[in-house]
């Protein structure tokens, strides 16, 4: 059994490869990853092609579904999208807006990014959230928003339960667990990102107050518009009157 790279009391992280870790793990309440998108990113020492992505999903997928009762992730590109769907047909899919951070889409302008989900959250959650894009944390290519992941892990896994994330990267999901209250085991190949996560893991707790923070963003009251403003609609919907942020 891999040895941990970095433990504290809600995040355990292993420097290695998920394939061979996770089937060592045993159960958690979640799968909420970021797994490579195979699009050339300049990664420490991942060679981030197509084709590594496809065999990367092809042994790690079924493996994540065996590991947890709900399985979330960025289908990648395009291509990756449409393979995952011959491949790996998910059960249903979660826009991710993101603003325009300047890339493009098959008609023009890319303003959002569809998530795929396996099996059923803990409890009912809304299929739409907004955060911004962008990210400050420097030393890696590619860490995603702590919003993102804030979000994600508030629906997909009951306060005190436990999150995996596979891919973790720099730690986003891991730091977003450890202030929600959750708990997470992450797995990266590249030890200078564990290190980057081992450091945003030591870092304080936010204090909630014992609240649970809202992380709302596109669900409940908050609507987007068709021009991509925003404005409070004040419209009631099963996510708010079932009290989740
Ligand atoms: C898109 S990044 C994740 C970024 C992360 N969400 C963050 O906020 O920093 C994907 C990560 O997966 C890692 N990776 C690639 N193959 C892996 C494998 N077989 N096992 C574990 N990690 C892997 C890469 O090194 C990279 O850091």
């Amino acid at each position: 059994m891999t040895q941990p790279y970095y433990q504290d009391e809600a995040v355990t992280i292993y420097h290695g490869d998920c394939r061979e870790i996770v089937p060592t793990l045993g159960r958690f309440d979640a799968v909420v990853t970021d797994p490579p998108y195979g699009v050339d990113f300049d990664y420490a020492g991942y060679d981030d092609t197509h084709d590594a992505w496809a065999a990367l999903m092809e042994d790690i997928i079924p493996k994540l579904k065996k590991a947890a009762p709900f399985v979330v992730m960025p289908a990648g590109d395009r291509m990756a999208l449409r393979q995952m769907y011959i491949d790996h047909s998910p059960d249903w899919i979660i826009a991710w807006f993101k603003g325009s951070p300047g890339t493009r889409s098959p008609i023009g302008f890319n303003s959002w990014e569809p998530h795929l989900t396996w099996g059923k959250p803990y409890k009912a959650m809304h299929d739409a959230f907004q955060t911004r894009c962008g990210f400050e944390l420097k030393g890696h290519p590619c860490p995603k928003p702590l919003a993102w992941a804030m979000w994600l892990v508030q629906r997909a896994a009951p306060h005190g339960g436990t999150v995996l994330d596979p891919f973790a990267g720099s730690g986003t999901t891991g730091r977003a667990a450890k202030d929600l209250g959750r708990k997470a085991v992450l797995i990266e190949l590249e030890e200078r990102y564990c290190e980057i996560a081992a450091n945003r893991m030591a870092q304080g707790v936010l204090d909630f107050g014992g609240i649970e923070p809202s992380t709302e963003r596109l669900t409940g009251r908050d609507q987007l518009t068709a021009d991509g403003t925003q404005h409070a609609a004040g419209q009631e919907d099963a996510e708010s009157s079932e009290t989740v942020p």
